[in-house]
């Protein structure tokens, strides 16, 4: 059923996914999900500990459980890490009962933001901005396959929340 869909978020690091996916959760009064919460739950650290001790794909292992884990929800908002693009299985799944929307932000924006906290440790480099431009350019077809695209730079996480409600909305995803 259409209204029973979840509301899933993908994107780069730094686009805003987990402030807009809690927000816009509390908004739509649906249970809120942040797979790398799960993630660093079920393994018990940190993600860059995870990274450091067992590598990337044990990390893309344990994602790849708590996305096939979290597909099988309804009516939730789920917030992805920003690697979760890479699997076609990850994506078909979340694709066969979601709306998929993909925040964006120019790199700069994504090099401030990420920049904050040392808890990425895929663009921990000394060369940041380089290495977040070259990552963006594998990336942009992949995250481009989803259901709307917002581009966050230049919007508060409330007004992105404001931008996904009407297209829930306009697109039948919502009661009222
Ligand atoms: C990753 C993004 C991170 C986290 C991990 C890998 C990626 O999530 O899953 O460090 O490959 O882009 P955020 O997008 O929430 O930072």
């Amino acid at each position: 059923m259409l209204i029973m869909r979840n509301v899933v978020l993908i994107g780069f690091m730094g686009t805003g996914k987990s402030r807009v996916g809690r927000l816009l959760a509390s908004r739509l009064k649906r249970p809120y999900i942040d797979t790398d919460k799960k993630i660093e739950k079920g393994c018990g650290i940190p993600i860059p500990e995870i990274f450091q001790k067992y590598g990337e794909s044990f990390f893309r292992t344990k994602e790849a459980a708590v996305i096939a884990r979290v597909s099988r929800y309804t009516h939730s908002v789920i917030s992805t890490g920003g690697g979760v693009v890479l699997s076609p299985e990850n994506m078909s799944r979340l694709r066969s009962n979601s709306v998929l929307i993909t925040l964006t932000a120019s790199p700069q924006t994504i090099l401030e933001r990420t920049g904050r906290r040392n808890n990425r440790p895929l663009i921990n480099h000394p060369d940041r901005e380089q290495l977040i431009k070259k990552m963006l350019s594998e990336r942009e077809l992949l995250y481009g396959a989803s259901d709307l695209t917002i581009d966050t730079t230049n919007y508060t996480p409330h007004q992105v929340v404001d931008i996904i409600v009407t297209f829930l909305r306009e697109g039948g995803f919502l009661r009222g």
